[in-house]
Protein backbone atom coordinates (compact mmCIF):
# COMPACT_ATOMS: atom_id res chain seq x y z
CA UNK A 1 0.00 0.00 0.00
CA UNK A 2 1.02 3.29 -0.70
CA UNK A 3 2.98 5.33 2.39
CA UNK A 4 2.51 9.08 2.42
CA UNK A 5 6.37 10.69 1.60
CA UNK A 6 8.11 7.16 1.08
CA UNK A 7 10.29 7.65 -2.36
CA UNK A 8 10.90 4.53 -4.21
CA UNK A 9 14.13 4.09 -3.48
CA UNK A 10 12.81 3.14 0.29
CA UNK A 11 10.26 1.61 -1.32
CA UNK A 12 12.24 -0.44 -3.18
CA UNK A 13 14.71 -1.41 -0.04
CA UNK A 14 11.96 -2.19 1.61
CA UNK A 15 10.63 -5.04 -1.20
CA UNK A 16 14.16 -5.83 -1.56
CA UNK A 17 14.18 -7.01 2.09
CA UNK A 18 11.95 -9.68 1.33
CA UNK A 19 14.04 -11.35 -0.67
CA UNK A 20 16.58 -11.97 1.96
CA UNK A 21 17.60 -15.47 2.59
CA UNK A 22 19.75 -15.51 5.03
CA UNK A 23 22.37 -18.09 6.62
CA UNK A 24 20.08 -19.62 8.91
CA UNK A 25 17.28 -20.42 6.08
CA UNK A 26 20.40 -21.66 3.66
CA UNK A 27 21.29 -23.69 6.28
CA UNK A 28 17.99 -25.08 6.90
CA UNK A 29 17.13 -25.55 3.79
CA UNK A 30 20.36 -27.56 3.24
CA UNK A 31 19.14 -29.59 5.56
CA UNK A 32 15.82 -30.52 3.99
CA UNK A 33 17.06 -31.17 1.04
CA UNK A 34 18.85 -33.63 1.63
CA UNK A 35 16.17 -35.16 3.83
CA UNK A 36 14.02 -35.22 0.69
CA UNK A 37 17.06 -36.32 -1.53
CA UNK A 38 16.89 -39.46 0.42
CA UNK A 39 13.16 -39.58 0.70
CA UNK A 40 13.42 -39.58 -3.34
CA UNK A 41 16.47 -42.62 -3.00
CA UNK A 42 14.08 -45.03 -0.94
CA UNK A 43 10.53 -44.68 -2.78
CA UNK A 44 8.66 -43.51 -6.02
CA UNK A 45 6.11 -40.67 -5.65
CA UNK A 46 8.66 -38.67 -2.96
CA UNK A 47 9.02 -34.57 -3.54
CA UNK A 48 12.38 -34.83 -5.46
CA UNK A 49 12.52 -37.57 -8.06
CA UNK A 50 15.81 -39.11 -7.57
CA UNK A 51 15.01 -40.33 -11.05
CA UNK A 52 18.19 -43.46 -12.12
CA UNK A 53 19.56 -42.56 -15.05
CA UNK A 54 20.69 -46.24 -16.17
CA UNK A 55 24.26 -44.63 -16.81
CA UNK A 56 26.56 -46.39 -14.24
CA UNK A 57 30.19 -45.03 -15.30
CA UNK A 58 31.17 -41.20 -16.34
CA UNK A 59 33.59 -40.98 -19.46
CA UNK A 60 37.28 -40.74 -19.01
CA UNK A 61 37.97 -38.34 -21.98
CA UNK A 62 39.37 -41.43 -24.44
CA UNK A 63 35.81 -42.01 -26.03
CA UNK A 64 35.46 -41.54 -29.90
CA UNK A 65 32.96 -41.92 -32.38
CA UNK A 66 30.54 -40.02 -34.73
CA UNK A 67 26.90 -39.07 -32.74
CA UNK A 68 24.15 -37.29 -33.74
CA UNK A 69 22.28 -35.13 -30.73
CA UNK A 70 18.86 -33.67 -30.21
CA UNK A 71 18.50 -31.47 -27.17
CA UNK A 72 15.07 -30.17 -26.75
CA UNK A 73 15.18 -28.07 -24.32
CA UNK A 74 13.04 -24.97 -22.53
CA UNK A 75 13.18 -22.59 -25.49
CA UNK A 76 15.22 -23.94 -27.94
CA UNK A 77 15.90 -26.69 -30.20
CA UNK A 78 19.51 -28.18 -30.89
CA UNK A 79 20.34 -30.87 -33.78
CA UNK A 80 23.96 -31.71 -33.55
CA UNK A 81 26.39 -34.30 -34.24
CA UNK A 82 29.96 -34.44 -32.80
CA UNK A 83 32.51 -36.13 -33.45
CA UNK A 84 34.27 -37.27 -30.08
CA UNK A 85 38.22 -37.15 -30.93
CA UNK A 86 38.84 -39.33 -27.74
CA UNK A 87 41.62 -36.84 -26.24
CA UNK A 88 39.52 -35.04 -24.06
CA UNK A 89 38.10 -32.52 -27.52
CA UNK A 90 35.21 -32.94 -29.68
CA UNK A 91 34.28 -31.30 -32.62
CA UNK A 92 30.37 -30.26 -32.78
CA UNK A 93 28.32 -29.20 -36.10
CA UNK A 94 24.91 -27.66 -34.94
CA UNK A 95 21.76 -25.75 -35.78
CA UNK A 96 19.68 -23.97 -33.50
CA UNK A 97 16.06 -23.08 -33.66
CA UNK A 98 12.91 -21.59 -31.49
CA UNK A 99 10.41 -24.19 -30.45
CA UNK A 100 7.39 -22.09 -31.83
CA UNK A 101 5.26 -21.56 -28.86
CA UNK A 102 2.30 -23.71 -30.50
CA UNK A 103 4.31 -26.29 -30.29
CA UNK A 104 4.60 -26.19 -26.48
CA UNK A 105 0.73 -26.78 -26.56
CA UNK A 106 0.48 -28.66 -29.39
CA UNK A 107 -3.24 -31.02 -29.19
CA UNK A 108 -0.69 -34.29 -30.06
CA UNK A 109 2.82 -35.31 -28.96
CA UNK A 110 2.93 -36.44 -32.68
CA UNK A 111 3.10 -32.95 -34.02
CA UNK A 112 6.20 -31.84 -31.84
CA UNK A 113 8.00 -34.84 -32.51
CA UNK A 114 7.30 -34.39 -36.00
CA UNK A 115 8.60 -31.11 -36.19
CA UNK A 116 11.73 -32.27 -34.47
CA UNK A 117 12.09 -34.98 -37.20
CA UNK A 118 11.86 -32.62 -39.46
CA UNK A 119 14.50 -30.80 -38.39
CA UNK A 120 16.91 -33.69 -38.19
CA UNK A 121 15.94 -34.23 -42.02
CA UNK A 122 16.87 -30.27 -42.79
CA UNK A 123 20.62 -31.30 -40.31
CA UNK A 124 21.28 -34.65 -42.48
CA UNK A 125 20.80 -32.86 -45.69
CA UNK A 126 23.07 -29.46 -44.58
CA UNK A 127 26.02 -31.60 -43.02
CA UNK A 128 25.49 -35.37 -43.65
CA UNK A 129 24.05 -35.51 -47.13
CA UNK A 130 25.96 -38.25 -48.48
CA UNK A 131 24.78 -40.89 -45.68
CA UNK A 132 21.03 -39.39 -46.42
CA UNK A 133 21.10 -39.69 -50.06
CA UNK A 134 23.24 -43.27 -49.91
CA UNK A 135 20.59 -44.76 -47.52
CA UNK A 136 17.26 -43.28 -49.96
CA UNK A 137 18.72 -44.65 -52.98
CA UNK A 138 18.76 -47.92 -51.25
CA UNK A 139 15.29 -50.20 -52.95
CA UNK A 140 12.67 -50.31 -50.65
CA UNK A 141 12.76 -53.82 -49.81
CA UNK A 142 16.25 -53.43 -48.57
CA UNK A 143 15.00 -50.07 -46.85
CA UNK A 144 12.27 -52.06 -44.98
CA UNK A 145 14.44 -54.59 -44.02
CA UNK A 146 17.32 -52.01 -42.86
CA UNK A 147 14.29 -50.60 -40.52
CA UNK A 148 14.37 -53.66 -38.47
CA UNK A 149 17.89 -53.78 -38.03
CA UNK A 150 19.06 -50.47 -38.45
CA UNK A 151 22.49 -51.49 -39.64
CA UNK A 152 24.82 -48.22 -40.89
CA UNK A 153 22.66 -45.93 -39.29
CA UNK A 154 23.29 -42.80 -37.40
CA UNK A 155 23.21 -43.51 -33.66
CA UNK A 156 21.52 -40.56 -31.99
CA UNK A 157 21.18 -39.26 -27.99
CA UNK A 158 18.08 -37.75 -27.51
CA UNK A 159 18.51 -34.72 -24.51
CA UNK A 160 15.06 -34.57 -23.34
CA UNK A 161 15.24 -31.14 -20.46
CA UNK A 162 11.86 -32.75 -19.18
CA UNK A 163 11.11 -35.23 -15.75
CA UNK A 164 11.04 -38.71 -17.40
CA UNK A 165 10.47 -42.17 -15.40
CA UNK A 166 13.77 -44.09 -17.01
CA UNK A 167 13.49 -47.30 -18.18
CA UNK A 168 16.46 -48.60 -19.82
CA UNK A 169 19.31 -46.19 -21.38
CA UNK A 170 16.78 -46.16 -24.70
CA UNK A 171 13.28 -45.91 -23.17
CA UNK A 172 12.12 -43.52 -21.43
CA UNK A 173 7.86 -42.25 -20.24
CA UNK A 174 7.08 -38.83 -19.32
CA UNK A 175 6.14 -38.12 -16.09
CA UNK A 176 5.09 -34.57 -16.41
CA UNK A 177 5.62 -31.11 -18.20
CA UNK A 178 7.21 -28.31 -16.46
CA UNK A 179 8.57 -24.67 -18.10
CA UNK A 180 6.17 -23.71 -20.74
CA UNK A 181 5.05 -26.98 -21.97
CA UNK A 182 1.83 -28.75 -21.69
CA UNK A 183 0.98 -31.43 -23.98
CA UNK A 184 -1.09 -33.97 -22.28
CA UNK A 185 -1.48 -36.28 -24.69
CA UNK A 186 2.58 -37.36 -24.15
CA UNK A 187 2.61 -38.22 -20.63
CA UNK A 188 3.37 -41.60 -19.69
CA UNK A 189 4.06 -42.22 -23.37
CA UNK A 190 7.98 -43.43 -24.53
CA UNK A 191 9.22 -40.35 -25.64
CA UNK A 192 12.15 -42.29 -27.48
CA UNK A 193 9.36 -44.30 -29.36
CA UNK A 194 7.58 -41.25 -30.11
CA UNK A 195 10.72 -39.66 -31.96
CA UNK A 196 11.79 -42.71 -33.64
CA UNK A 197 7.82 -43.48 -35.35
CA UNK A 198 8.62 -39.60 -36.76
CA UNK A 199 12.06 -40.24 -38.30
CA UNK A 200 10.94 -43.60 -39.76
CA UNK A 201 8.22 -41.63 -41.72
CA UNK A 202 10.75 -39.65 -43.00
CA UNK A 203 13.25 -42.23 -43.86
CA UNK A 204 15.72 -41.28 -42.25
CA UNK A 205 18.96 -43.34 -41.26
CA UNK A 206 19.17 -42.59 -37.84
CA UNK A 207 18.32 -44.76 -34.72
CA UNK A 208 17.06 -43.37 -31.37
CA UNK A 209 19.78 -45.41 -29.04
CA UNK A 210 19.49 -43.51 -26.20
CA UNK A 211 17.54 -40.80 -23.85
CA UNK A 212 19.12 -38.44 -21.31
CA UNK A 213 17.91 -35.59 -19.26
CA UNK A 214 20.45 -32.37 -19.77
CA UNK A 215 21.64 -32.59 -16.28
CA UNK A 216 22.94 -36.23 -17.04
CA UNK A 217 24.20 -34.74 -20.26
CA UNK A 218 25.83 -31.73 -18.34
CA UNK A 219 27.48 -34.04 -15.92
CA UNK A 220 29.05 -36.24 -18.62
CA UNK A 221 29.91 -33.54 -20.78
CA UNK A 222 31.79 -32.21 -18.12
CA UNK A 223 33.61 -35.42 -17.29
CA UNK A 224 34.85 -35.96 -20.45
CA UNK A 225 36.07 -33.13 -21.09
CA UNK A 226 37.87 -32.27 -17.44
CA UNK A 227 38.75 -35.72 -16.58
CA UNK A 228 41.76 -36.17 -14.57
CA UNK A 229 42.15 -37.53 -10.92
CA UNK A 230 38.96 -36.00 -9.86
CA UNK A 231 35.43 -37.44 -11.09
CA UNK A 232 32.57 -35.28 -11.79
CA UNK A 233 29.89 -35.31 -9.19
CA UNK A 234 27.65 -33.36 -10.57
CA UNK A 235 26.04 -31.61 -13.00
CA UNK A 236 23.42 -28.63 -12.50
CA UNK A 237 21.35 -26.66 -15.19
CA UNK A 238 20.46 -22.78 -14.17
CA UNK A 239 18.77 -21.56 -17.48
CA UNK A 240 15.23 -21.27 -18.30
CA UNK A 241 14.36 -24.31 -15.77
CA UNK A 242 16.84 -25.91 -13.12
CA UNK A 243 17.63 -29.27 -12.42
CA UNK A 244 20.93 -31.16 -10.96
CA UNK A 245 22.57 -34.73 -11.66
CA UNK A 246 24.78 -36.21 -9.55
CA UNK A 247 26.50 -39.48 -9.10
CA UNK A 248 24.77 -41.78 -6.33
CA UNK A 249 25.93 -45.31 -4.80
CA UNK A 250 23.74 -47.98 -5.72
CA UNK A 251 23.37 -48.77 -2.33
CA UNK A 252 21.90 -46.02 -1.42
CA UNK A 253 19.48 -45.80 -4.38
CA UNK A 254 16.97 -48.37 -2.25
CA UNK A 255 13.80 -48.25 -4.39
CA UNK A 256 15.76 -49.76 -7.53
CA UNK A 257 16.27 -53.62 -7.96
CA UNK A 258 19.10 -54.25 -10.23
CA UNK A 259 19.35 -57.70 -11.55
CA UNK A 260 22.81 -57.10 -13.89
CA UNK A 261 25.65 -59.30 -12.90
CA UNK A 262 28.00 -57.66 -11.99
CA UNK A 263 25.79 -55.12 -10.21
CA UNK A 264 27.44 -51.78 -10.99
CA UNK A 265 28.21 -49.73 -7.75
CA UNK A 266 27.58 -46.15 -8.52
CA UNK A 267 24.40 -44.60 -10.80
CA UNK A 268 24.06 -41.32 -12.59
CA UNK A 269 20.68 -39.70 -10.19
CA UNK A 270 18.57 -37.00 -12.27
CA UNK A 271 17.70 -35.36 -8.68
CA UNK A 272 14.50 -33.15 -10.66
CA UNK A 273 15.20 -30.66 -8.01
CA UNK A 274 12.86 -28.10 -9.55
CA UNK A 275 10.09 -30.02 -7.40
CA UNK A 276 12.06 -29.43 -3.78
CA UNK A 277 9.90 -28.79 -0.94
CA UNK A 278 7.00 -27.86 -3.35
CA UNK A 279 5.16 -28.22 0.56
CA UNK A 280 6.81 -24.30 1.25
CA UNK A 281 8.30 -25.79 4.31
CA UNK A 282 11.30 -24.01 4.14
CA UNK A 283 11.39 -21.72 0.81
CA UNK A 284 10.89 -18.11 1.21
CA UNK A 285 7.50 -17.42 -0.23
CA UNK A 286 6.96 -13.53 -0.99
CA UNK A 287 3.91 -12.17 -2.34
CA UNK A 288 5.42 -11.81 -6.15
CA UNK A 289 6.07 -15.99 -5.82
CA UNK A 290 2.79 -16.56 -5.00
CA UNK A 291 1.83 -13.96 -7.71
CA UNK A 292 3.74 -16.01 -9.99
CA UNK A 293 2.92 -19.58 -8.68
CA UNK A 294 -1.15 -18.48 -9.22
CA UNK A 295 -0.44 -17.81 -12.80
CA UNK A 296 1.86 -20.07 -13.92
CA UNK A 297 0.57 -23.32 -16.41
CA UNK A 298 2.15 -25.46 -13.47
CA UNK A 299 1.00 -24.36 -10.01
CA UNK A 300 1.91 -25.61 -6.75
CA UNK A 301 4.94 -27.55 -8.73
CA UNK A 302 8.42 -26.64 -9.24
CA UNK A 303 8.39 -24.49 -6.72
CA UNK A 304 12.57 -24.72 -5.96
CA UNK A 305 12.61 -23.91 -9.72
CA UNK A 306 10.09 -20.92 -9.74
CA UNK A 307 12.25 -19.18 -7.15
CA UNK A 308 15.53 -19.73 -9.40
CA UNK A 309 15.40 -20.24 -13.25
CA UNK A 310 15.03 -18.18 -16.04
CA UNK A 311 11.66 -18.38 -16.86
CA UNK A 312 10.20 -17.11 -13.64
CA UNK A 313 12.87 -14.41 -12.35
CA UNK A 314 11.38 -12.45 -14.65
CA UNK A 315 7.89 -12.68 -13.34
CA UNK A 316 8.97 -12.24 -9.84
CA UNK A 317 10.45 -9.04 -11.34
CA UNK A 318 7.54 -7.69 -13.15
CA UNK A 319 5.47 -8.17 -9.73
CA UNK A 320 7.84 -6.66 -7.96
CA UNK A 321 8.13 -3.47 -10.10
CA UNK A 322 4.43 -3.39 -10.30
CA UNK A 323 4.51 -2.84 -5.86
CA UNK A 324 6.97 -0.17 -6.21
CA UNK A 325 5.84 1.79 -9.33
CA UNK A 326 3.23 3.71 -7.25
CA UNK A 327 6.03 5.27 -5.84
CA UNK A 328 7.42 6.72 -8.10
CA UNK A 329 6.29 10.66 -9.31
CA UNK A 330 8.17 10.28 -12.44
CA UNK A 331 7.97 7.22 -13.43
CA UNK A 332 5.31 6.40 -16.99
CA UNK A 333 3.90 3.31 -17.36
CA UNK A 334 1.14 3.63 -20.17
CA UNK A 335 -2.06 1.92 -19.44
CA UNK A 336 -1.25 -0.46 -22.36
CA UNK A 337 2.90 -1.43 -21.24
CA UNK A 338 3.80 -4.63 -22.02
CA UNK A 339 4.64 -4.10 -17.64
CA UNK A 340 1.18 -5.79 -17.50
CA UNK A 341 1.99 -8.76 -19.49
CA UNK A 342 3.10 -12.09 -18.56
CA UNK A 343 6.45 -12.83 -19.34
CA UNK A 344 7.07 -9.79 -20.74
CA UNK A 345 10.48 -9.37 -18.90
CA UNK A 346 13.33 -11.82 -20.22
CA UNK A 347 15.66 -12.81 -17.83
CA UNK A 348 18.44 -11.30 -19.93
CA UNK A 349 17.36 -8.12 -18.55
CA UNK A 350 18.17 -9.28 -14.99
CA UNK A 351 21.55 -9.61 -16.44
CA UNK A 352 21.66 -6.01 -18.29
CA UNK A 353 20.53 -4.58 -15.44
CA UNK A 354 22.64 -5.75 -12.57
CA UNK A 355 25.79 -5.86 -14.85
CA UNK A 356 24.94 -2.04 -15.48
CA UNK A 357 27.21 0.27 -13.91
CA UNK A 358 27.02 3.30 -16.00
CA UNK A 359 26.48 6.47 -13.75
CA UNK A 360 22.96 7.04 -14.97
CA UNK A 361 22.25 3.82 -15.56
CA UNK A 362 21.79 4.32 -19.55
CA UNK A 363 21.43 0.42 -20.11
CA UNK A 364 18.37 0.04 -17.35
CA UNK A 365 16.81 2.96 -19.26
CA UNK A 366 17.29 1.78 -22.57
CA UNK A 367 16.06 -1.72 -22.13
CA UNK A 368 13.01 0.04 -19.78
CA UNK A 369 12.01 1.96 -22.55
CA UNK A 370 12.73 -0.35 -25.53
CA UNK A 371 11.28 -3.92 -24.18
CA UNK A 372 8.38 -2.53 -21.69
CA UNK A 373 7.62 1.13 -22.61
CA UNK A 374 8.42 2.71 -19.46
CA UNK A 375 9.98 5.80 -18.99
CA UNK A 376 11.95 5.70 -16.08
CA UNK A 377 14.60 8.02 -14.60
CA UNK A 378 17.40 7.47 -12.84
CA UNK A 379 16.22 6.91 -9.39
CA UNK A 380 13.55 4.73 -10.72
CA UNK A 381 15.83 2.66 -12.17
CA UNK A 382 18.18 2.60 -9.55
CA UNK A 383 15.30 1.30 -7.29
CA UNK A 384 14.42 -1.17 -10.37
CA UNK A 385 18.01 -2.54 -9.79
CA UNK A 386 18.03 -2.80 -6.19
CA UNK A 387 15.32 -5.59 -6.97
CA UNK A 388 16.82 -7.09 -9.56
CA UNK A 389 20.11 -7.57 -7.11
CA UNK A 390 17.70 -9.14 -4.52
CA UNK A 391 15.98 -11.99 -6.93
CA UNK A 392 19.57 -12.95 -8.54
CA UNK A 393 20.97 -13.11 -4.91
CA UNK A 394 18.29 -14.98 -3.59
CA UNK A 395 18.56 -17.48 -6.79
CA UNK A 396 21.91 -18.10 -6.62
CA UNK A 397 21.99 -19.02 -2.66
CA UNK A 398 19.10 -21.64 -3.47
CA UNK A 399 21.43 -22.67 -6.03
CA UNK A 400 23.79 -22.96 -3.19
CA UNK A 401 21.47 -24.54 -1.11
CA UNK A 402 21.13 -27.65 -4.08
CA UNK A 403 25.10 -27.65 -4.97
CA UNK A 404 26.00 -27.69 -0.96
CA UNK A 405 23.30 -30.22 0.05
CA UNK A 406 24.56 -32.72 -3.01
CA UNK A 407 27.88 -32.13 -2.07
CA UNK A 408 27.71 -33.25 1.51
CA UNK A 409 25.58 -36.09 0.79
CA UNK A 410 27.94 -37.32 -1.11
CA UNK A 411 30.72 -37.45 1.06
CA UNK A 412 33.76 -36.55 -1.15
CA UNK A 413 34.52 -33.14 1.04
CA UNK A 414 35.85 -35.78 3.65
CA UNK A 415 37.95 -37.76 0.94
CA UNK A 416 41.27 -37.71 0.14
CA UNK A 417 43.45 -38.46 -3.15
CA UNK A 418 46.47 -39.92 -2.89
CA UNK A 419 48.98 -38.38 -5.04
CA UNK A 420 52.82 -37.98 -6.28
CA UNK A 421 54.56 -35.45 -7.76
CA UNK A 422 52.67 -32.61 -8.34
CA UNK A 423 50.86 -29.99 -6.31
CA UNK A 424 47.95 -28.10 -7.75
CA UNK A 425 46.56 -24.92 -7.68
CA UNK A 426 43.71 -23.27 -5.57
CA UNK A 427 40.09 -24.36 -6.27
CA UNK A 428 39.53 -20.38 -6.92
CA UNK A 429 41.84 -20.24 -9.65
CA UNK A 430 40.19 -19.07 -12.49
CA UNK A 431 38.79 -19.84 -15.32
CA UNK A 432 38.13 -24.08 -13.93
CA UNK A 433 36.35 -24.80 -17.10
CA UNK A 434 39.73 -25.94 -18.36
CA UNK A 435 41.95 -26.15 -15.99
CA UNK A 436 45.16 -27.92 -14.93
CA UNK A 437 43.74 -30.23 -12.60
CA UNK A 438 42.60 -32.13 -15.87
CA UNK A 439 46.14 -32.96 -16.26
CA UNK A 440 47.60 -34.09 -13.22
CA UNK A 441 49.08 -37.44 -12.68
CA UNK A 442 47.13 -40.27 -11.60
CA UNK A 443 48.46 -41.57 -8.42
CA UNK A 444 51.51 -43.99 -9.57
CA UNK A 445 50.13 -47.20 -9.17
CA UNK A 446 48.75 -46.28 -12.89
CA UNK A 447 50.41 -47.90 -15.46
CA UNK A 448 53.56 -45.92 -16.69
CA UNK A 449 52.03 -44.71 -20.01
CA UNK A 450 49.13 -43.11 -18.28
CA UNK A 451 51.47 -40.59 -16.12
CA UNK A 452 53.33 -40.11 -19.39
CA UNK A 453 50.27 -39.58 -21.03
CA UNK A 454 49.40 -36.88 -19.17
CA UNK A 455 52.69 -35.41 -18.41
CA UNK A 456 52.70 -34.80 -22.05
CA UNK A 457 49.53 -33.33 -21.50
CA UNK A 458 50.51 -31.06 -19.06
CA UNK A 459 53.16 -30.10 -20.97
CA UNK A 460 50.70 -29.04 -23.60
CA UNK A 461 48.88 -27.07 -20.97
CA UNK A 462 51.63 -24.83 -19.79
CA UNK A 463 52.47 -24.18 -23.53
CA UNK A 464 49.11 -23.16 -23.91
CA UNK A 465 49.13 -20.72 -20.78
CA UNK A 466 51.72 -19.03 -23.26
CA UNK A 467 49.53 -18.65 -26.32
CA UNK A 468 46.65 -17.07 -23.55
CA UNK A 469 44.29 -20.07 -23.93
CA UNK A 470 44.21 -21.26 -20.42
CA UNK A 471 44.26 -18.63 -17.56
CA UNK A 472 45.32 -20.73 -14.59
CA UNK A 473 49.37 -20.78 -13.79
CA UNK A 474 50.38 -24.07 -14.52
CA UNK A 475 50.98 -26.37 -11.48
CA UNK A 476 53.93 -26.07 -9.61
CA UNK A 477 56.26 -29.50 -9.83
CA UNK A 478 56.82 -30.21 -6.24
CA UNK A 479 57.36 -33.39 -4.57
CA UNK A 480 54.18 -33.77 -2.18
CA UNK A 481 54.04 -36.52 0.53
CA UNK A 482 50.96 -36.39 2.75
CA UNK A 483 48.06 -37.09 0.93
CA UNK A 484 45.91 -34.22 -0.89
CA UNK A 485 42.14 -33.55 0.17
CA UNK A 486 39.87 -34.24 -3.07
CA UNK A 487 38.59 -31.79 -5.37
CA UNK A 488 34.84 -31.73 -5.95
CA UNK A 489 33.76 -30.64 -9.93
CA UNK A 490 30.32 -29.97 -11.23
CA UNK A 491 29.86 -29.11 -13.93
CA UNK A 492 27.20 -26.26 -14.88
CA UNK A 493 25.45 -25.13 -17.98
CA UNK A 494 22.50 -22.28 -18.94
CA UNK A 495 22.05 -18.96 -19.43
CA UNK A 496 21.61 -17.91 -15.55
CA UNK A 497 25.20 -19.37 -14.91
CA UNK A 498 26.70 -18.42 -17.91
CA UNK A 499 25.20 -14.38 -18.30
CA UNK A 500 24.35 -12.88 -14.72
CA UNK A 501 27.14 -11.19 -13.28
CA UNK A 502 28.23 -12.56 -10.33
CA UNK A 503 26.33 -15.41 -9.75
CA UNK A 504 29.00 -18.09 -9.01
CA UNK A 505 30.62 -15.94 -6.74
CA UNK A 506 26.80 -15.57 -4.82
CA UNK A 507 26.49 -19.12 -4.94
CA UNK A 508 30.07 -19.89 -3.56
CA UNK A 509 29.24 -17.19 -0.46
CA UNK A 510 26.40 -19.74 0.22
CA UNK A 511 28.07 -22.89 -0.13
CA UNK A 512 30.70 -21.15 2.61
CA UNK A 513 27.62 -20.56 5.20
CA UNK A 514 26.78 -23.85 5.20
CA UNK A 515 28.16 -26.19 8.19
CA UNK A 516 29.95 -29.08 6.43
CA UNK A 517 31.33 -26.98 3.90
CA UNK A 518 32.73 -23.91 4.66
CA UNK A 519 35.36 -22.09 3.89
CA UNK A 520 37.74 -24.67 3.57
CA UNK A 521 35.40 -26.75 1.94
CA UNK A 522 34.52 -24.29 -0.56
CA UNK A 523 37.73 -23.91 -2.08
CA UNK A 524 37.51 -27.22 -3.05
CA UNK A 525 34.83 -27.01 -5.44
CA UNK A 526 35.34 -26.32 -8.51
CA UNK A 527 32.85 -25.48 -10.65
CA UNK A 528 32.54 -25.14 -14.82
CA UNK A 529 30.98 -24.12 -17.52
CA UNK A 530 30.40 -27.46 -19.74
CA UNK A 531 29.98 -25.92 -22.99
CA UNK A 532 27.58 -27.95 -25.07
CA UNK A 533 26.76 -29.85 -22.77
CA UNK A 534 23.92 -31.44 -23.54
CA UNK A 535 24.64 -32.16 -27.35
CA UNK A 536 27.75 -34.22 -25.60
CA UNK A 537 26.51 -35.37 -23.12
CA UNK A 538 24.14 -37.14 -25.84
CA UNK A 539 26.67 -38.14 -27.71
CA UNK A 540 28.25 -39.99 -25.02
CA UNK A 541 25.08 -41.89 -23.65
CA UNK A 542 24.48 -42.55 -27.55
CA UNK A 543 28.14 -44.22 -27.57
CA UNK A 544 27.30 -46.38 -24.17
CA UNK A 545 24.38 -47.61 -25.69
CA UNK A 546 25.93 -48.62 -28.82
CA UNK A 547 28.58 -50.65 -26.58
CA UNK A 548 25.88 -52.24 -25.04
CA UNK A 549 24.15 -53.57 -27.61
C1 LIG B 1 12.93 -30.09 -15.81
C2 LIG B 1 14.23 -30.86 -15.73
C3 LIG B 1 15.32 -30.14 -16.50
C4 LIG B 1 15.43 -28.71 -16.03
C5 LIG B 1 16.51 -27.93 -16.75
C6 LIG B 1 13.15 -28.64 -15.42
O1 LIG B 1 12.00 -27.90 -15.63
O2 LIG B 1 11.95 -30.66 -14.96
O3 LIG B 1 14.08 -32.16 -16.20
O4 LIG B 1 16.52 -30.82 -16.29
O5 LIG B 1 14.20 -28.06 -16.21
O6 LIG B 1 16.30 -27.88 -18.11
Amino acid sequence: MKKPGMSIIERAKEVAEEFEYGEEDVQRATKHFIKQMNEGLERDGATMGQIPSYVTSVPNGTEKGLYLAVDLGGTNLRICSVDLLGDTKFSILQSKCAIPSELMFAKTAAELFAFLATKIEVFLQTHHSEQLLSHRRKPMEILNQNSLNREGFLQLGFTFSFAFEQHALNRGSLLYWTKGFNIPDAIGKDICGLLQEEIDKLRLPVTVAALVNDTVGTLLARSYEASGTTKTLLGAIFGTGTNGAYVEKMSNLKKMKVSDNPAPTEMIVNTEWGSFDNELSVLPNTPYDIAVDMESLHPGIQMFEKRISGLYLGEILRYAILAIAPFSTTMIIRETSLLYKQFSIDTSFLSTAAADLTSDLSAIRQELAQTLGVEANHEDSEAIRRLVLAIGRRAARLAGVAIAAVVIKSGRLSQSTPRTNLSYPAAEDKPSLISTYSFLPEASTKPAINFFGRFFQWIRAFFLQWTGRLAPKPAIIAPVTSDLPEIVDIGVDGSLIEHYPDFEALIRTALREVDGIGLEGEKRIRIGIAKDGSGVGAALVARMADLRT
